[in-house]
Formats: C-alpha cells, structure tokens, sequence
C-alpha cells in the first residue's frame, strides 16, 4: 500500500481527478442541451486557468531549485502557456457547435498527456521531500483559495449536479 502524497502532490492529484471528472460529464453530455455542456465546459477552464496558475506561481519554482533536472519543468511550462490559449478559444460563451466540441476534446487529451508526465515522471521524483512539499501544500490551498475568490467560484461542483438533473429531464421524469 503506498503512504498517501505530501500535502501539495495530494492537492494537485486531486484537482487533476476533478478536472478528469469534469471533462467524462461534458462527453456524456452531448447528446443533451447545450446550456449545461457549456456550464461544464467553463467550469473546466476555471478549474485549469486556477490550477495552472497555483502550479505557476508555487509549485514550478519549487521544482526548478529542487529537481536536478529542470527539463520537465520548462516542458511543463510550455505545454501551460498552449493548453491557455485553447482555454481561451473555449471561454467565450458561443453556441456550442462541433468545432466547439473538437476544442473540448482537443483540450482534454492535451491535459490528459500533460497530467501524465506530471504524475509520472515528476512527481515521483520529488515525492521523498515531505515536509518541504506538506508546507508548501499550505502555501499552496491558501493561494488557490485567493485565486478563486478572485473569480468568483466556490469549491464544489455543481457540475455534478447539473447533469442529473438534466439527465431527469432528459428521460422526462
Ligand atoms: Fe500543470
Ligand atoms: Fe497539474
């Protein structure tokens, strides 16, 4: 049974399974109204724009003074800047049509790849440094709390229940 993730890989895995989550309901969604796909979908590039922005700001650094080799890092980065310019094509709200879907799912096998390395490839290489990485997990949820009060957001996920119940309406009941 391997022991549970310092305080920041924990924080950062999690979002990452919210985002997933997110990205499964906007595909189940397709065949059911638009104004709750594009709800999800937005949801989805305030989820990513805020993630990102904490990994930038804390957790990046970090990685550039504590690992040997930085290359993923710098990867990590770029791979930032080109999945916000995607997000930025998808925030609009607009009437939700086939290319606004092809964007949605470009987006979500990009983060899929991106998501990937950080999990295997980084992460398992600072792991061993807990406490440095349990402190900066507080740096961390206090800064992500900053940048969503900044945007207005709460933390839960009315996605979820959005499509249930667009999900009853769907089969009339
Ligand atoms: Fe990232
Ligand atoms: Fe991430």
């Amino acid at each position: 049974m391997p022991k549970s993730l310092p305080l920041a890989l924990e924080m950062l895995s999690s979002d990452h399974r919210k985002v997933e989550d997110l990205f499964e309901q906007f595909e189940e969604m397709k065949e059911e109204e638009d104004a709750s796909r594009i709800v999800i979908a937005q949801r989805i590039c305030s989820e990513l724009t805020i993630h990102a922005q904490v990994e930038e700001d804390l957790f990046y650094p970090w990685l550039r003074e504590n690992m040997d080799d930085t290359e993923l890092v710098a990867e990590a980065a770029v791979e930032h800047a080109t999945a916000k310019q995607l997000i930025a094509e998808i925030m609009p709200v607009g009437e939700p049509d086939e290319e606004y879907d092809a964007k949605v799912k470009v987006l979500s096998e990009y983060i899929k790849h991106h998501v990937k390395e950080e999990e295997n490839e980084i992460f398992p290489d600072v792991a061993s440094e807990e406490e440095e990485l349990d402190e900066l997990g507080q740096e961390m949820f206090a800064r992500k709390a900053e940048l969503m009060a900044e945007m207005g957001m709460e933390d839960e996920m009315p996605a979820r229940r959005e499509r249930s119940r667009s999900d009853r309406e769907a089969r009339g009941s």
